[in-house]
């Protein structure tokens, strides 16, 4: 198992956004966790990271727990986000960007292979080299988010809801460089995405997520059929 989360639980204050959630992702998979606004899917990833405290719970990572690491030290470990919203540094250029994402990583050889395969991964990013990050539209700010992330080779990859805002025809570009990756390149891949539609299509399992609570689990392609699912996260 390379992640083996076991009943989180995450408040803030009072508020208890996520209630003894359970789920694992193998090596090369790619899962995702479907649900709401508000469902606690950030919080999840954000748990995952060590960026918001588990008020119970436990993860492992690649047979290790991590459940009291700091952050750098997830990171350290091979675990990356693709934040909401992309959050590049908008008056960076895109080299810059791509660089702040490869920190821990010293040989510059090994840097500039890695820009290399990103480039021909995003070609986008190669033309726009030189330009600062809010010249770019949301599509190319998040194909630039996940360039950054991917610049470390992290063992996992946590996406979330990379396809906030974006126009459809962009949200499948999206899905598929993601998939691409997990297909061609074995990456494991976390998604979190209330676009259920678009997550199933490229995942081999999924959880979903009801106000912190996780109500079903199985095979995407199960979840894509099942009538309760298709009603209330399909639309039909
Ligand atoms: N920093 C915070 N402070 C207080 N409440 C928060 C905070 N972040 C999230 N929440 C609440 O926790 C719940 C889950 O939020 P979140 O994890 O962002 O869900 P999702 O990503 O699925 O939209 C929501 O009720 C949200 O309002
Ligand atoms: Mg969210």
């Amino acid at each position: 198992m390379l992640l083996d989360a076991h009943e989180l639980h995450i408040s803030y204050g009072d508020i208890r956004a996520v209630n003894g959630v359970s789920f694992d992702l193998q090596e090369g998979e790619l899962v995702s966790i479907i649900g709401a606004n508000g469902a606690g899917k950030s919080s999840i990833l954000n748990g995952i990271m060590g960026i918001v405290p588990l008020r119970k719970g436990s993860i492992h990572f690649d047979t290790d727990e991590i459940t009291s690491l700091a952050t750098h030290q997830r990171a350290k470990a091979g675990i990356r986000m693709v934040p909401e919203r992309a959050r590049v540094f908008p008056r960076l250029t895109v080299y810059e960007n791509l660089m702040a994402g490869a920190y821990g990583l010293r040989k510059r050889i090994k840097i500039a292979k890695q820009i290399a395969w990103l480039h021909d991964l995003f070609p986008i990013l190669k033309e726009r080299n030189n330009q600062p990050a809010n010249t770019l539209s949301g599509g190319e700010q998040q194909q630039l988010s996940i360039a950054r992330a991917l610049i470390s080779e992290p063992k996992l990859l946590l996406v979330d809801e990379v396809s906030m805002g974006l126009m459809p025809k962009l949200v499948d570009q999206v899905f598929e460089v993601l998939k691409q990756l997990n297909r061609d390149h074995g990456l494991s891949i976390l998604v979190v995405e209330q676009n259920a539609m678009a997550s199933l299509k490229i995942s081999h399992r999924a959880y979903v997520l009801e106000t912190g609570t996780c109500v079903h689990e199985g095979r995407a392609s199960e979840l894509l059929e099942d009538p309760k699912v298709k009603e209330v996260y399909l639309g039909h």
